[in-house]
């Protein structure tokens, strides 16, 4: 996994996933946390769940499309409470693209922008933004279980519900909370 670059700020949540099933849990409660403008960025390496935890949180956020890596097409959209634009730039040919999708916009926009792969485009990622940090161990009964560690550096550094913690996050977990 990269390097946590946000080290000198102190994580606000960590949570230790015991499954795929609780990492979408886990997406679903976080979700109340956010808002049109947010922008997340998930680190970790392959297979280390960033997808899993964005189709938590979209889940969360009321989409019904499919969710999967827009790896090839960069960019998916979906409609859901909020507009959603989910991000994977693992595959970023060139910077070109980049301009063509106009991702500042994006990412200064209104919607909720849910970024794959962060560091390729670290330069362009506004400071405004929650990074979130996936991790795999290779270890003996690791083998479902991963690291989740929130570094909230929104703006205004608040956490709005109460939703970056890691209570009630079993997979059965209803969403009763209204937003604000
Ligand atoms: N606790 C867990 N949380 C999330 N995924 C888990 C967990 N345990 C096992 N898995 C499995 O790990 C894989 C995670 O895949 P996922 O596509 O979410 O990773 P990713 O970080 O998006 O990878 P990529 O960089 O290739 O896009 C899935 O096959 C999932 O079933
Ligand atoms: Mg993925």
């Amino acid at each position: 996994m990269q390097k946590i670059k946000e080290a000198s700020t102190l994580p606000q949540a960590e949570f230790t996933s015991k499954s795929r099933e609780e990492t979408i849990a886990f997406g679903k409660h976080f979700s109340m946390e956010l808002y049109p403008g947010d922008v997340v960025a998930f680190y970790g390496d392959l297979g280390s769940g960033k997808t899993t935890l964005i189709r938590g949180i979209c889940t969360g956020l009321e989409v019904d499309e499919m969710v999967t890596s827009p790896t090839f097409t960069l960019i998916n959209e979906y409609h859901g409470k909020f507009p959603v634009y989910h991000f994977d730039f693992y595959r970023l040919a060139s910077e070109m693209d980049l301009h063509d999708l106009g991702v500042e916009e994006y990412f200064n926009g209104d919607g909720i922008c849910l970024i794959e792969w962060p560091e390729v485009v670290h330069d362009l990622l506004p400071e405004n933004k929650i990074g979130i940090h996936l991790k795999a161990r290779f270890e003996p009964g690791w083998e479902n279980k991963r690291e989740i560690i929130i570094f909230n550096k929104r703006k205004d550094n608040k956490v709005r519900n109460d939703h970056f913690g890691n209570r009630n996050c079993d997979p059965n977990l209803q969403h009763s909370a209204n937003r604000k």
